[in-house]
């Protein structure tokens, strides 16, 4: 029994998620031995490709080493690539007689990743649907951002998935919880006596979640400028990353029982007052070192002249319970800025009661999920020597110094 990937790629653009994301995670997953043996690929779009085309594209995103060679070109022996329409059911068809010219007798399991534009979402799955499910095995839909572009689309897009798919086959994907200190968090939380006591408006004075890259939208303008940073990246990265800091302890670590916690918070955040949002757009630094730096968001030429679609902003959320009244959460998010970074900041109270003159600086717990992983806290210390002077330092636990990753 073996499962049957099909990843729906678009790979003629620059930017893009296939090559840059989807295939060196496949090869990640094939290296270290985390699929099922047998595992085949197929990549599914209009374009006129091959897989020989494909593997070129991707090579500078894949980062194989050289005695990962052999097994690197193995790993592209499993991939297939079929050329078809979105729309056209016949299509389908034929992507389906290509999957079972690949599965044994016995027939095999099918993932279908949708990476693809959202406004053919509904068309795709109701012909995957029709064509394309595995008779013999299970058949899963993994479904990329953006879900809708408000309530009413993504309702409207939950009740088409549903009425083709149960429930536990549709995945609505987020990226970010697959990301190590990410799904770190519910360990440090609930996981350490320390910190779950002082984890509320007694202790904390503000949380802070940032989000950082150095490159703006390089040719995705076409995606980015219809949805913007906020719906790119503040409301599923930043509100998952939210809610986890954010949730009560669940009654177990079943996904039901996390997902019941996040949509409890989630219900607690006051609706966002406008003088509490900073929107930007980013403009070229005619200083800049590279001609990416000098290009502003609007001579990106997949976006229209006159956008005012904001590639930064920075939203301070309120959350109405018990355990948060009065701390502010204040989520940054931004492209094109002076670097690649996503961090947490849980940062403590004053202490109470000062007898050093005021030289404590306040205490702060800073995860940092990207780039170079670590958890430290900020901290008053002695300075050592024979005076009595402090310092700020840290407990620092940066996981290249701890651990092979
Ligand atoms: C994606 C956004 O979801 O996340 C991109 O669409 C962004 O605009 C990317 O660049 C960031 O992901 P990562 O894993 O590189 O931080």
């Amino acid at each position: 029994r073996y499962l049957v990937t099909s990843t729906l790629p678009h790979l003629r653009s620059t930017g893009d998620l296939a090559k840059k994301k989807t295939y060196p995670a496949l090869w990640g997953l094939y290296r270290d031995g985390l699929l099922p043996e047998n595992t085949k690929f197929f990549g599914y779009a209009r374009s006129a490709l091959t897989i020989e085309e494909i593997k070129e594209n991707c090579r500078p995103f894949m980062n194989v080493k050289s005695e990962e060679e052999t097994n690197y070109q193995n790993f592209w022996r499993n991939h297939f690539y079929v050329q078809g329409t979105y729309t056209q059911l016949t299509d389908f068809h034929k992507l389906n007689e290509v999957l079972c010219s690949y599965e044994p007798e016995n027939g095999a399991n099918r993932i279908f990743y949708l990476a693809l534009p959202p406004s053919v979402f509904e068309v795709v799955t109701t012909n995957l649907r029709k064509s394309c499910v595995s008779k013999k095995g299970w058949t899963r839909i993994i479904v990329e951002k953006p879900f809708g572009h408000d309530d009413a689309s993504s309702e409207k897009l939950s009740l088409h998935l549903a009425s083709l798919f149960s429930e536990d086959q549709v995945f609505r994907i987020d990226h970010y919880l697959g990301k190590e200190m990410v799904q770190n968090l519910m360990i440090l939380r609930f996981g350490n006596g320390l910190f779950s006591p002082t984890w509320n408006r007694l202790f904390v004075a503000s949380v802070q979640i940032t989000f950082k890259e150095p490159f703006g939208t390089e040719g995705r303008g076409g995606y980015f400028d219809k949805f913007g940073i906020i719906r790119d990246v503040m409301q599923n990265h930043l509100l998952q990353i939210l809610s986890l800091v954010a949730m009560e302890k669940p009654p177990s670590i079943h996904p039901d029982d996390i997902r019941n916690e996040k949509v409890k918070v989630l219900k607690c955040i006051k609706p966002i007052k406008k003088e509490d949002v900073v929107l930007g757009q980013y403009v070229g630094n005619p200083n800049g070192k590279t001609d990416e730096e000098k290009k502003g968001y609007l001579d990106d030429p997949t976006v229209p002249n006159d956008s005012i679609t904001p590639t930064y902003c920075t939203a301070l959320l309120k959350i109405d319970n018990e355990r948060w009244e009065g701390v502010p959460f204040i989520l940054r998010c931004g492209k094109a800025l002076n670097e690649r970074k996503a961090v947490i900041r849980i940062q403590y109270n004053d202490v109470p009661g000062d007898i050093f003159d005021k030289q404590c600086k306040r205490n702060e717990l800073v995860i940092r999920v990207q780039p170079n992983e670590a958890v430290y806290v900020k901290m008053m210390t002695k300075t050592p020597g024979m005076s009595f002077d402090m310092e700020e330092t840290e407990l620092d636990l940066t996981y290249s110094n701890r651990y092979k990753v």
